[in-house]
């Protein structure tokens, strides 16, 4: 092999995962997940939030992956996302939940219409602890479920027992595609 391969080779098995590790060739990592206890992964996307890397670095985040772990009252109060996300220089935190943290989920299935889970609706009426982490673990496709056991009382049908919301054994069209 001539010194040219020996050089192309490692760059070009290298690149794609560079690439599929979500780094540009500089190695800045374009998103960042920052994993919490109980409520699963925030996306922090750098795309979204300019070149100025003095805005927040090394003063509010130091450059590490969760190693500026904060809780939402702190971010309320300035910490954290909270330095900016204060509904002033960007949307708050006391709101907004879902924008950093899960937006509606589809369940799909071969046996049946998909599903889209209202996540936002849901988060409106109910606090996190309602769900996570005993109902359901915050990631995407961690809780299988039949409808018979949702009947029982597992899954959605926790609440969804037509008494404190519509029942999973009728409205099967409330959930799913048709
Ligand atoms: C708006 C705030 C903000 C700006 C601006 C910003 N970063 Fe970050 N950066 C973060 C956050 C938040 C994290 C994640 C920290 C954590 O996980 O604890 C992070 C993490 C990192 C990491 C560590 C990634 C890892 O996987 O360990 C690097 C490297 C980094 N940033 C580089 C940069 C560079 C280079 C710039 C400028 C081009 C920049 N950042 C601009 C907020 C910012
Ligand atoms: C600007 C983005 C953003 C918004 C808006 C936001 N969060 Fe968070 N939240 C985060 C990040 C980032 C973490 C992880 C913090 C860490 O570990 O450093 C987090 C952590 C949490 C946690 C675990 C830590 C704790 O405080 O118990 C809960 C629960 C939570 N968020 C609930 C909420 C709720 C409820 C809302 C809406 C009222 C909300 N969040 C709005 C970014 C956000
Ligand atoms: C230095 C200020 C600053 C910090 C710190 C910061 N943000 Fe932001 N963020 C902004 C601004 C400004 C916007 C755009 C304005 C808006 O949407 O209100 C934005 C927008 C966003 C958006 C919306 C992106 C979109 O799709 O349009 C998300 C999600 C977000 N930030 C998450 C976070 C999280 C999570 C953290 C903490 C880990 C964080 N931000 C820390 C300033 C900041
Ligand atoms: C009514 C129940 C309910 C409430 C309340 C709720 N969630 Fe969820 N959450 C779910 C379900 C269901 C899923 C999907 C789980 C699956 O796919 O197995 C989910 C998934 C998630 C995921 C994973 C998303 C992904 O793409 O992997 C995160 C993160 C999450 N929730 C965070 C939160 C946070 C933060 C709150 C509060 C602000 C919250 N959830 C409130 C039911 C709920
Ligand atoms: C509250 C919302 C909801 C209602 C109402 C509901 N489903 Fe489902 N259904 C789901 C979800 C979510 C899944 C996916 C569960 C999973 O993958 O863990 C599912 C999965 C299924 C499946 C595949 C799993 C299995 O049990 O074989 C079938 C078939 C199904 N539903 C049929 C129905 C029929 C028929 C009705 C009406 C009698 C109905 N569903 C009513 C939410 C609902
Ligand atoms: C903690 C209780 C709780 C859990 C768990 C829950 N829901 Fe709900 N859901 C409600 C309540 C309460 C309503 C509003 C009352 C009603 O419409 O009967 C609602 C409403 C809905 C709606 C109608 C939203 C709208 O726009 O009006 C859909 C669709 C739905 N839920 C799907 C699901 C699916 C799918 C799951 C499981 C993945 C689930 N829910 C789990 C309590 C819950």
């Amino acid at each position: 092999m001539t010194k040219r391969w020996l050089f192309i080779l490692p760059a070009l098995l290298v690149l794609p995962a560079a690439l599929h590790a979500g780094m540009d060739m500089g190695g800045m990592v374009f998103e960042v997940k920052i994993r919490t206890e109980k409520v699963g992964t925030v996306t922090f996307d750098h795309t979204r939030h300019g070149a100025d890397c003095n805005q927040c670095h090394p003063k509010i985040f130091k450059k590490k992956n969760n190693s500026n772990h904060a809780t939402m009252k702190a971010m309320e109060k300035g910490r954290s996302c909270g330095a900016c996300h204060n509904g002033k220089k960007a949307f708050t935190v006391a709101e907004n939940c879902a924008t950093c943290h899960a937006g509606d989920i589809v369940y799909r299935n071969p046996d049946a219409g998909a599903v889209t889970f209202p996540h936002t609706v849901h988060i409106e009426m109910f606090g996190c602890e309602e769900c996570h982490p005993e109902l359901f673990k915050a990631r995407r496709g961690a809780n299988k479920a039949t409808m018979a056991e949702m009947q029982s009382g597992a899954s959605c049908g926790a609440c969804h027992d037509g008494s404190a919301a519509f029942g999973v054994a009728d409205d099967c069209e409330s959930c799913h595609a048709m």
